[in-house]
């Protein structure tokens, strides 16, 4: 019952009640108790409404976190040049600037079609897969290697992941010791030990070296410290320099990373980028101390799937172990329908093969067109062996460069991308002295589906005989452009 009608109650008990005198204030003291009530029941809530909403202005503009409170290997992280320079080339597209994108390496090549059929078929699985992933794919995976390498591998060698930069993060997570990488290599491996308070020694490479490393460097290293895995991460085809290995070189290095007790993790994941189709692994000459990292990511162009592979000999084994564990605890498994399709990519059917060659034919056209151009240009550029890179360096033109202001490969990629609207990432970003004016160059702005339907018409010809310029100009102009706008810029330097 209500307060009003208690009240109601109350007066009818009373003799007066009867009065109109008595019932005028009857009727104005109902009244009174309804607003009363009206007021206790509606009136708070809208003082609520009213402090949160205060409350949340307040905290638009208050942080709930401060530089101090977060870890310190987080802290300490800057943000990248690559990000700088994805935010200049965005702000300068939405000016309306004509931006030509070679900052990020992404397959330009579609997955091919009968892979992508693959993933359609097992779009309903939905269950959750093994950590250490799908046994047939783990099979076939260990397969595909023990042929490509000629060293026995079983489905325990082979661990699944989503994408390899996460398996090569949980690697080192997994090992205490330092990181030892060559100068420049690919940008994520240095924060990623920075993350996780691992010490990076650099091995420095040159132009000169073909951007190699030399057993020598590796015997200069000294013994490693007590009690601590000592990784090297060799990526080869290499990102950024498009450098490779020939056999000879692997197996000297191989032996000298035996000596010295270095774990030799490959990242080759642009392995079947090679152009010449003849990737070797360092793997066949150091099979117990070599773990290699792979996927789906480059050479079948699906990057955005997340799939990576990493191959452990059996001696390495509790690596994997621990990794797992790890993975266990976070990411589980790779997506399940992922996982089938891969199946597919790593059997590599005729029609895989195919668009492989025909990837490869493509990739080697334009990288020989840019490094002809640049070369021409006065640009220092080494010819690239195989994936998606130049690295050019313009330390020829430092003097024109400092009078310009610009004395570093950073300020030189802002002016560059200001001045001509091409966009490329410093060497900086790649652990390559800041003095140094080099660049990584990713010649992938074409259209990649219609440049493998163009190669794929030419027919009769051999799938490895090479495109020449006027092909690559035509079916990549934005390559051309890039060269032709270089070239006119260092000129009037
Ligand atoms: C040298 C190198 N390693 C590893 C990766 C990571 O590839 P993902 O995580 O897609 O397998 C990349 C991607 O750009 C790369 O260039």
């Amino acid at each position: 019952m209500s307060i009003a009608s208690n009240c109601s109650v109350l007066f009818r008990k009373q003799a007066l009640c009867s009065h109109p005198w008595i019932q005028g204030i009857r009727a104005s003291f109902a009244v009174l108790v309804w607003l009363l009530l009206v007021w206790l029941l509606v009136v708070p809530g809208l003082t609520e409404n009213a402090v949160a909403a205060c409350s949340s202005q307040d905290n638009a503009s208050k942080e709930l976190v401060s530089m101090s409170q977060l870890n310190t290997a987080v802290s300490s992280l800057q943000p990248s040049a690559t990000l700088q320079i994805n935010e200049l080339s965005e702000r300068l597209i939405r000016e309306g600037r004509d931006i030509i994108r070679l900052g990020f390496g992404q397959s330009p090549f579609p997955v091919p079609e009968i892979v992508v059929d693959a993933l359609r078929q097992h779009a309903a699985s939905k269950s959750y897969l093994p950590v250490k992933g799908l046994q047939p794919l783990r099979e076939t995976v260990a397969a595909y290697y023990q042929q490509r390498d000629g060293i026995k591998r079983t489905a325990d060698s082979v661990m699944i992941g989503p994408g390899s930069k996460m398996l090569l993060f949980q690697l080192q997570e997994v090992c205490k010791g330092e990181l030892i990488l060559p100068s420049p290599s690919w940008v994520s491996y240095e924060p990623q030990a920075h993350l996780l308070n691992k010490p990076v020694r650099y091995i420095p490479t040159s132009l000169d070296t073909g951007w190699r490393i030399s057993p020598d460097q590796l015997d200069q290293l000294g013994p490693p410290e007590k009690d601590t895995t000592r990784l090297l991460i060799l990526n080869y085809p290499s990102n950024p320099t498009g450098a490779t290995y020939e056999p000879e070189q692997l197996k000297a290095l191989a032996e000298a990373a035996r000596r010295n007790q270095i774990i030799m993790v490959v990242d080759e994941i642009y392995d079947e980028c090679r152009f010449d189709g003849e990737h070797h692994s360092l793997a066949k000459w150091y099979p117990e101390g070599t773990i290699i990292s792979g996927g789906l990511s480059k050479w079948c162009g699906a990057g955005g799937w997340r799939l990576g592979v990493m191959i452990f000999p059996h001696e390495l084994m509790l690596l994997q172990d621990k990794m797992a564990v790890i993975a266990s605890e976070t990411w589980s498994a790779v997506a399940a329908p992922i996982q089938y399709a891969a199946i597919t990519a790593y059997q590599q059917p005729p029609e895989v093969k195919a668009y492989l060659g025909h990837c490869r034919q493509g990739l080697k056209a334009v990288a020989g067109y840019m490094q002809e151009h640049l070369t021409r240009s006065g640009v220092d550029v080494a010819p690239s062996s195989g994936g998606f890179y130049l690295f050019p360096g313009f330390d020829k033109y430092r003097e024109p460069l400092a009078a310009k202001g610009i004395k570093t490969a950073d300020q030189f990629c802002v002016k560059l991308m200001e001045d001509t609207g091409v966009a490329l990432l410093p060497g900086t970003a790649f652990g390559f002295p800041e003095d140094r004016i080099y660049t990584r160059l990713a010649y992938v702005d074409f259209d990649g589906g219609a440049l493998l339907k163009a190669i794929a018409q030419k027919s009769g010809q051999p799938l490895d005989s090479s495109l020449d310029n006027a092909f690559v100009e035509k079916h990549c102009p934005k390559i051309a452009e890039v060269c032709r706008r270089i070239d006119g810029w260092l000129k009037a330097l």
